[in-house]
């Protein structure tokens, strides 16, 4: 790939290109021997104490000359993803065109001066960006133009995850935790797995559905008048597409309609009318209708849902509540082994469990069986 660059600011060690792959010790991914303020919760290698020395984390951000990642780099450097005793080292990838406006962004991160920023590595050479990362946030991927198929989109796509999931498998560090954002979201990440298949397990891979979750959430805090904390356990299943699936049945809220009583979503908004007709459909669209005003997608909140769904992933979700996460789906709740589907999951010590056991309603059936019709669909238009 040609005019790549490699800068590192501010890091004492230098990246390797050898001693990641297989049974090779990744220099980046020694487990932290600092105590951590809840060890039973967070994954090994986020310090969350502030007494240790940590080794600064490795953190790739694909597509880093776009909008989203014009948010996103600056959450993560001022330590809104790890938390506020976790250095990180960023890696910014974009292709050749966009190695100017890269320059730049890293021109305002180091102009942003932020303690947690040990370094960062802006580079449009895959291999030199996927070098012992420890987490992948793939925010890069080809647009929709006017004109073109969604058959072309999916194949341009295909080209790009599988040669990224296969950095992955080659470069990265071994526990690489992998977020997809660029769409299709849920089908990029069933490449970029397949493509690493045989060396990292399926359970490092995921697809960004926090921000249809937190889109679902704000609507039902309005809609009840409370604020958005107190709405817990709404679930997003299955694609990130207008067929995804926003679920309130097993949601409720905290202290309503008084402190220390905790009331369903449902009996809350009593209201199924409004729940089935106009909550599902808005949540499905709100894409759109942030493209219709804005005339750009949605990029600060993507941004947001990114580091929320990594942070919970990395640190622990709180206890007794859910989020949703895509990912590879283990036949749970009937869905297909394989499919990348977004399901109600909690997290601790740097592994997600899908929630067992919830209800689903035959109109929630209904809808997961064709959000899974339709996952399935993406994957069998793929280029074989
Ligand atoms: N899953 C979600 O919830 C969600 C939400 C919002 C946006 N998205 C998707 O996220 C993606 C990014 O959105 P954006 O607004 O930042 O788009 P953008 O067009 O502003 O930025 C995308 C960047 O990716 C780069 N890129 C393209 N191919 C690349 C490659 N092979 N390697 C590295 N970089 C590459 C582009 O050059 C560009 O800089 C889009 O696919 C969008 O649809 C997903």
């Amino acid at each position: 790939m040609e005019s790549a660059t490699l800068r590192i600011n501010n890091i004492s060690g230098h990246l390797t290109t050898s001693g990641v792959r297989g049974g090779g010790q990744c220099p980046f991914s020694q487990k932290s021997t600092a105590p951590l303020a809840c060890p039973e919760k967070a994954w090994s290698v986020i310090n969350t104490s502030p007494h240790a020395k940590p080794n600064p984390i490795r953190v790739l951000v694909t597509g880093a000359a776009g909008q989203i990642a014009y948010s996103l780099v600056f959450m993560i450097a001022s330590g809104q993803m790890f938390g506020p005793y976790q250095p990180v080292v960023l890696h910014l990838l974009d292709i050749p065109k966009m190695q100017e406006v890269l320059n730049g962004v890293v021109m305002e991160l180091n102009d942003g001066a932020f303690p947690l920023l040990a370094g960062t590595v802006a580079t449009t050479d895959v291999k030199t960006a996927f070098m012992g990362i420890q987490v992948c946030l793939m925010v890069g991927a080809f647009p929709r133009g006017p004109g073109m198929q969604r058959s072309d989109l999916l194949k341009m796509n295909a080209n790009i995850f599988k040669e990224q999931g296969a950095a992955l498998a080659k470069y990265a560090a071994r526990g690489v935790k992998v977020l997809v954002v660029g769409n299709p979201a849920n089908t990029n990440a069933y490449i970029a797995c397949l493509a690493a298949k045989a060396d990292l397990p399926s359970t490092n891979f995921s697809a960004l559905t926090r921000l249809d979750q937190n889109r679902a959430v704000s609507m039902i805090a309005e809609r009840v008048g409370v604020p958005v904390a107190k709405v817990k356990n709404v679930s997003i299943w299955g694609n990130h597409s207008l067929t995804q699936v926003p679920d309130v049945t097993n949601a409720v809220i905290q202290d309503f309609p008084e402190k220390g009583l905790t009331t369903p979503v449902l009996t809350a908004v009593n209201d199924n009318k409004w729940l089935e007709e106009s909550f599902i459909p808005q949540v499905q669209n709100r894409g759109a209708a942030v493209i219709a005003a804005r005339k750009l997608s949605s990029a600060a909140s993507a941004a947001n849902a990114i580091v929320g769904h990594m942070r919970d992933w990395v640190l622990g979700t709180k206890d007794g509540e859910t989020v949703s996460m895509a990912v590879v789906s283990d036949g749970s709740y009937n869905i297909p082994k394989g499919l990348v589907f977004s399901f109600p999951v909690q997290c601790r010590a740097g592994e997600w469990s899908i929630v067992q056991g919830l209800k689903i309603t035959p109109f929630i059936q209904l809808k997961l069986d064709a959000t899974t019709k339709e996952l399935q669909s993406e994957i069998d238009a793929l280029p074989k």
